[in-house]
């Protein structure tokens, strides 16, 4: 719980008035959403369904809970999910409309109709079944920002062939860890990819993966000319994207699927073991995505709507690919980073674009803080963001002096600043304010959404008061939860309903806790050991078996350590199979060791701080003091007791970083 100090509510917080006639109207509009959803649970939610998705066939029964915690919603209807994000805006009058403006890495910018979009997704799924990807077979996407990353996502689900995306940013070991797992079929990847200037060769990682070993099911590869740089080639396997989409017709008849049908399997960090592939639902994942989209967004018709994310991660799931098209939405999508070719670059965009609902990561907003300190021609203030209307947060706490500047130099102080709290398990949004109902607090994600049923219990599962901690469960099923671990269902049920909490509780792996007055909901970080750096979910168990895997590492332990910027920072304490290393020769071993960690998960698990000692500082029962650790990392004085440790003396080895 290592965040909790970033995050006190303030007091001298900037007063944003609600919006008027939003979606949600009003403290009374929420309140009653609330008491309808608490008067019927499954009436409320059948109601939600009915209104917002279109059926193919209509659902009758509603949430089947007779094999708890396997819940299923909306079991006997069928729908498909790029039909509701497609065909239904051409039927609705959209077909002209902007539905991404696509911004390149370079500023190159290309926009494409709602008409025209629908035409790629069918081509490319025509693609698909034309080589043989049918109905339940798995795709692993391993894509670039792009329009073609969010048609790859939607010709799968027009198929049926349940996707399953791997964020750029990982290694080719990493992929071929998720490809094997979810024992894809096929995969749809770019030749390279462009980052801030910069280019990684996406199809070379792709290959690398498949000669690993265990991912023979792979028949076919199908890569987006990005760049035009040299890749390598195997005929038959490979195909180029847009030949592929030459030689279909524009139209495709839709896979109709059960709405328990996976849509997705998308892999996270858990505390424990590998990640896991977190398997969502078609109906009731897509019924959140649409519905945040109006409750949270307050989505509009002429709204432009800009989700920063990428769509590896949850967040572009739901709010770049599914819910905006769901809704009939015009968006951004941007390929680049927030600081190329300056630390201007989402402002300039806003403006650009005139951005009116704009959707980060409180890391990015920390980050350009200190860049527009330093530099006038970077701060918002240089730029005309009049078009904001809406801004949101998502992937960890925001502290209340970010919160502050997002909402007065971004927002002008007239746009609310929605701190949602959520998770990928969870679909979307699911403890967060409303634009136009909720008095905002810094540092608080405020309330459950409408239908949410979050609670603060003890480690037993007892509900702990109002004031004080806890840990954040869920008491009612929710349509857009996760179903199961991907072929780990025991794994799903201990780790998300655990005995310890009774077994009827959705266990978030969150503490929280509500203030005593309001009852806002304040998240107080992980009670696992998950790390959250810059907004992504890295397991210290991943980490420390990756480093354990390079031949010089005797022992290694990974902690994390409060970061003002990127909310924690990954510290290893590292133990060799020979000396420790110091001066020259720690500094060798340890850009070694990250690099090698880089080549084993992704850039993005590289420790920060690398510390070498002797030995690992362990109880007597040989267990590891994290505890400990996590203070040497965070470079407290060792005040705490430490006569439970065998070797005190290697701790003062590990004070320093390499
Ligand atoms: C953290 C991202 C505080 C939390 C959508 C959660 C947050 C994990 C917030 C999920 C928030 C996400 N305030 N913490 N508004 N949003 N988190 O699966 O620890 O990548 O459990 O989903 O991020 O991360 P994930």
């Amino acid at each position: 719980m290592s965040t909790i100090e970033l995050n006190q509510p303030s007091a001298t917080a900037p007063q944003i008035p609600v919006l008027k006639h939003a979606a949600i109207d009003g403290m009374e509009a929420y309140r009653a959403l609330v008491a309808e959803a608490e008067r019927d649970h499954e009436a409320f939610w059948a109601r939600l369904a009915r209104e917002h998705l279109d059926w193919r066939r209509p659902f009758t029964k509603v949430l089947n809970d007779a094999n708890a915690p396997f819940y299923q919603w909306f079991e006997d209807g069928e729908l498909n999910a790029s039909y509701n994000c497609l065909d239904r805006n051409l039927i609705n009058g959209h077909a002209d409309k902007t539905a991404i403006v696509f911004e390149a890495d370079d500023g190159k910018v290309t926009r494409i109709t709602y008409q025209a979009l629908y035409h790629r997704v069918c081509r490319l799924a025509n693609a698909l079944r034309a080589r043989g990807v049918k109905k339940d077979d798995r795709v692993v996407i391993y894509m670039p920002m792009s329009v073609e990353g969010v048609a790859a996502m939607l010709a799968c689900a027009r198929i049926g062939a349940p996707h399953s995306v791997v964020f750029g940013g990982f290694s080719a070991k990493s992929l071929h860890e998720r490809m094997v797992d979810v024992g894809a079929v096929a995969v749809i990847t770019a030749d390279e990819q462009a980052r801030g200037g910069k280019t990684l060769p996406l199809k070379t990682i792709v290959d690398e993966a498949l000669t690993m070993g265990g991912a023979e099911a792979v028949k076919t590869v199908v890569i987006y000319r990005r760049t035009g740089g040299r890749i390598p080639w195997i005929a038959g396997r490979d195909a180029w994207l847009h030949e592929l989409e030459q030689a279909q017709p524009d139209t495709c008849e839709p896979e109709w699927v059960g709405a328990e049908h996976p849509l997705f399997v998308l892999y996270t960090s858990g505390s424990t073991g590998a990640p896991k592939g977190v398997q969502h639902s078609t109906g009731g994942y897509l019924l959140w995505a649409a519905v945040t989209m109006k409750w949270t967004f307050d989505i509009k018709p002429a709204d432009v709507f800009w989700c920063t994310a990428d769509i590896g991660w949850i967040t572009g799931h739901t709010y770049i690919c599914y819910g905006p098209t769901a809704v009939g939405a015009t968006q951004v999508i941007f390929e680049g980073v927030p600081t190329y070719p300056n630390a201007g670059r989402f402002w300039d965009m806003i403006q650009r674009h005139k951005v009116s609902i704009f959707y980060t990561a409180p890391t990015a907003i920390r980050s350009l803080i200190k860049t527009a300190d330093a530099n006038a021609a970077v701060h918002p203030r240089s730029f005309d963001l009049s078009s904001l209307r809406i801004l949101g947060t998502v992937g960890e706490p925001i502290n209340p002096s970010a919160w502050t500047w997002y909402a007065e130099q971004v927002g002008g102080g007239r746009c609310p600043v929605l701190d949602t709290f959520w998770q990928t398990e969870t679909g979307g949004h699911m403890i967060s304010p409303l634009p136009g109902a909720t008095p905002l607090v810094p540092g608080s994600c405020t309330l459950p959404m409408p239908g949410i049923d979050a609670a603060i219990v003890d480690e037993t599962g007892r509900d702990v008061p109002n004031g004080q901690g806890g840990v954040l469960v869920v008491r009612k099923p929710w349509p857009s939860m996760i179903r199961t671990i991907w072929g780990n269902p025991e794994r799903f049920r201990h780790g998300y309903y655990p005995e310890e909490l009774g077994g009827k509780l959705y266990l978030a792996g969150d503490g929280a806790i509500r203030d005593p007055d309001t009852g806002y909901f304040t998240i107080t970080g992980r009670i696992d050991d998950v790390l959250n750096v810059s907004g992504h979910r890295m397991g210290t168990m991943e980490i420390e078996s990756a480093l354990a895997a390079n031949p010089l590492v005797a022992e290694a332990a990974v902690v994390g350590r409060p970061d003002e910027t990127i909310g924690e920072a990954i510290v290893a304490f590292i133990v060799l199979k020979t000396e420790r290393p110091t001066g020259a020769e720690a500094k060798r071993v340890a850009d070694e060791l990250r690099a090698w960690v880089g080549k084993e998960i992704g850039p993005i698990a590289k420790p920060k701080d690398i510390r070498f000692g002797d030995a690992m500082p362990k109880t007597r029962s040989g267990k590891v003091v994290r505890r400990l650790l996590r203070s040497v990392a965070k470079g407290d004085a060792i005040s705490q007791d430490t006569s439970t440790v065998e070797n005190p003396a290697v701790i003062s080895q590990f004070a320093d970083a390499v």
